[in-house]
């Protein structure tokens, strides 16, 4: 008989031989029960007595990265535990256990585990910035969100020089009016090609797309197409209205929720949004929509939406950029009092009913309403002219 230690150091080599044998094969063959058997193979090694660090990182790695792919974030919970409970001075796999609640919007979960290595390593960049960007933008904390973000970037450890860090830690100081420092950030983020440009922040982006914040209607290539809404414009404004005069169907109209407001109200309508007709709102602007459908750089748009935006007096709106570079986006003044402006880049213009204006939404925009009744205008995003078909297509919805 061999000792039982000779044993186990063998199983371990031969359960590790299996487990990888099973996630390649269950890669080949796109078979989620070969996935569960390496899986399981890959615990069963994690729960064995005297396996080697190497070992036992490689396999806890692999077995997350695998249990993420299956969408088991609650196992892997379970394993990345395990890692702190084997290599408690190691704030690592505390950090990594912070990023899975955060990719699974257990937020106050992440801001626990987060306090606590911080507790233990005040200065772990990793830990400080994902701090700031907790309070930041779940709590609307951007006095404390800016000053962990800053601290964090500043250790410049791995992972802390990142586009999503930056653009909250700007636009936490520009809200708190500490606008140089904004400034600062953005130029930092151009200086690591985090940024298209100062203005330009958007994070999901083609390189070579043309960058101008207004477009005139030619310039876009969709004049045509863009002049029917103008020629129709009353038609549209009347179907907007209506919605807005009927008790039934005003709550179609949602707040804002993306935390741009400083002040006011300000409400959106969807009728089309990543591409896909909103069929219950379009019931209600058939004109509107018919117009959008005729119109394939705006109904395909998988990157943006069309919809009815009305703002009150009295609101202010934060300076933000969009999301994507992809998308232009046109408005149709169909209501416009005095005292209304949005700003893009450097320049302000205001809207005029029945026209139609062209800006790209991943420059930094900002919009005032200092008037005295409610704005209304028509949204319509359209596909960045220069994307082919093919990339009209593949890009990956927004
Ligand atoms: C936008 C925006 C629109 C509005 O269109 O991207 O931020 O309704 N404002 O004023
Ligand atoms: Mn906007």
């Amino acid at each position: 008989m061999k000792s039982l230690l000779a044993d186990s150091s063998e199983e371990l080599v031969l359960l590790s031989l299996q487990a990888r044998s099973l996630d390649k094969l269950a890669e080949q063959k796109r078979s989620n029960k070969l996935l569960e058997d390496a899986i399981a193979t890959y615990l069963n090694i994690l729960q064995k007595n005297n396996v080697s660090d190497d070992l036992y990182l490689k396999t806890a790695d692999r077995c997350i990265n695998r249990m993420r792919f299956r969408g088991q974030h609650g196992q892997a919970v379970g394993v990345h535990k395990m890692l702190i409970t084997r290599y408690p001075e190691n704030p690592k796999y505390r950090n990594d256990l912070a990023v899975t609640y955060l990719m699974t919007g257990k937020v106050p979960l992440a801001k626990n585990i987060l306090e606590e290595t911080l507790k233990k390593w005040p200065s772990n960049g990793f830990a400080l910035v994902h701090y700031g960007f907790v309070l930041k933008t779940s709590e609307n904390n951007n006095k404390d969100g800016s000053r962990y973000m800053q601290e964090g970037i500043d250790t410049n450890e791995p992972g802390t020089m990142d586009a999503r860090f930056l653009f909250h830690l700007g636009d936490a100081y520009n809200r708190i009016g500490q606008h140089s420092r904004a400034e600062k950030v953005y130029e930092l983020g151009v200086k690591e090609k985090l940024f298209r440009s100062k203005y330009q922040r958007s994070l999901y982006n083609v390189d070579r797309l043309t960058a101008r914040p207004w477009w005139t209607l030619q310039q876009t290539t969709y004049a045509k197409e863009l002049k029917m809404f103008e020629e129709r414009w009353k038609e549209v404004r009347d179907e907007g209205l209506s919605i807005l005069q009927s008790h039934s169907k005003r709550s179609s109209f949602k707040d804002e929720v993306e935390n741009l407001r400083d002040k006011g109200v300000w409400k959106q309508l969807e009728l089309y949004a990543r591409g896909q007709q909103i069929t219950s709102n379009c019931k209600n602007a058939p004109v509107t929509c018919l117009l959008i459908s005729q119109f394939p750089a705006a109904h395909s748009c998988r990157r943006g939406q069309a919809k009815f935006s009305v703002m009150h007096p009295n609101t202010h709106v934060w300076p933000h950029c969009g999301p994507t570079n992809c998308r232009l986006r046109a408005h149709l003044g169909l209501v416009v009092p005095p005292g209304t402006e949005l700003r893009v880049g450097d320049e302000k213009r205001s809207w005029e009913e029945g026209k139609v204006f062209v800006f790209d939404d991943s420059f930094e925009h900002e919009v005032w309403h200092n008037g005295t009744s409610m704005r209304l205008v028509l949204i319509v995003d359209i596909w960045h002219p220069e994307l082919t078909d093919h990339e009209r297509r593949a890009l990956p919805a927004i």
